[in-house]
């Protein structure tokens, strides 16, 4: 059985696959592989295990109709026709759980940056104005005692919440279709209307899955509802945010501060008015990029294959 893997994989999955005696070829250049070349890629293997943007969509499926499993090295899967993959009858693994604590850490690294102008100050010292001993210049906010708003309170953002709780005893508040019981219980947040979280909340976090309903949810109807003194925080997809607007919205003093994991197009064009702005902080989307996580995810994508390949029910699936 041979397994296609579309980016290099830490070392403890590659070990599992192959000591399950599954073949294993990476694609190692640069560059993402176009949809013709991944279709092609994957008509000689059993298994795709995939990660970053490629798009499993319907006439990828349809093309790959004999895959036995596609095991995706990501929690979200908003780059899969789900009922396209269901109809076909080709099971689709993810990697949800082990990535909860390195994401919330980095929604946490960039509300606290944000709020005090950390990455500005740094781009500052690079090019050689170190004289911030202003009294009133370049200040930035406290987080205590404030109110974090979460979109989307799974497991991510639970870990945030105890996180901000017990770092500065942060108040949480959190909008999802459905009551989160546990943490209603254990953090004391509580569920609000959608308006009701971008008027209350000092920062707003994004936790949601990308689907039809969350894209561009953070409109300029959006960020004119949030406090003139907030930060929004998105580390779950780009698209849940209208860029444009958000650019908009930092400018004309609708919201105070932004820090993005996840931009709208990912790679952010070099030019984006957002790279300049003293109160907000970009990452190339690292979320769940520490040597403990991505070695964790790619145990469960590799486990995923294994059990696709058998023909077994995956350990972790999302069809
Ligand atoms: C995830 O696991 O969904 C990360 O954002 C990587 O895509």
């Amino acid at each position: 059985m041979k397994v296609f893997i579309t980016r290099n994989i830490p070392a403890t999955g590659l070990q599992l696959l192959r000591e399950a005696g599954i073949e294993t070829t990476i694609w190692t250049d640069r560059r993402d592989l176009t949809p013709d070349e991944l279709i092609s890629r994957c008509k000689e293997h059993d298994a795709l295990l995939s990660s970053g943007p490629n798009k499993i969509d319907r006439s990828f499926l349809e093309a790959c109709k004999h895959l036995k499993v596609v095991s995706l090295l990501s929690v979200g899967y908003d780059n899969v026709d789900v009922e396209a993959a269901k109809t076909l009858g080709i099971p689709v693994g993810n990697t949800p759980g082990v990535l909860s604590g390195a994401t919330a850490d980095t929604a946490f690294l960039l509300m606290l940056s944000v709020s005090r102008k950390a990455f500005f100050m740094h781009k500052e010292i690079l090019k050689g104005n170190w004289n911030f001993w202003d009294p009133t210049a370049n200040l930035g906010i406290e987080l205590n005692g404030k109110t974090l708003g979460i979109l989307g309170l799974g497991k991510i953002g639970f870990e945030l919440a105890k996180k901000c709780i017990g770092a500065y005893d942060m108040k949480v508040i959190y909008h999802n279709r459905g009551r989160n019981e546990e943490a209603e219980k254990k953090l004391g947040a509580v569920r609000v209307s959608f308006d009701e979280l971008l008027q209350q909340s000092d920062v707003v976090s994004v936790h949601t899955a990308l689907t039809p309903e969350t894209t561009g949810i953070f409109d300029k109807a959006a960020f004119s509802k949030m406090k003139p003194s907030s930060i929004f925080i998105n580390t779950a997809r780009g698209g849940v945010h209208n860029e444009p607007d958000l650019v908009a919205a930092l400018q004309n003093g609708m919201i105070w501060g932004a820090g993005l994991d996840v931009t709208n197009p990912e790679p952010m064009e070099p030019g984006n008015p957002l790279l300049e702005m003293p109160n907000v902080a970009i990452l190339p989307h690292i979320g769940s990029a520490t040597e403990e996580t991505r070695a964790a995810m790619s145990v469960i994508a590799a486990r995923n294959v294994i059990a696709g390949l058998k023909g077994d029910k995956l350990p972790h699936s999302v069809v």
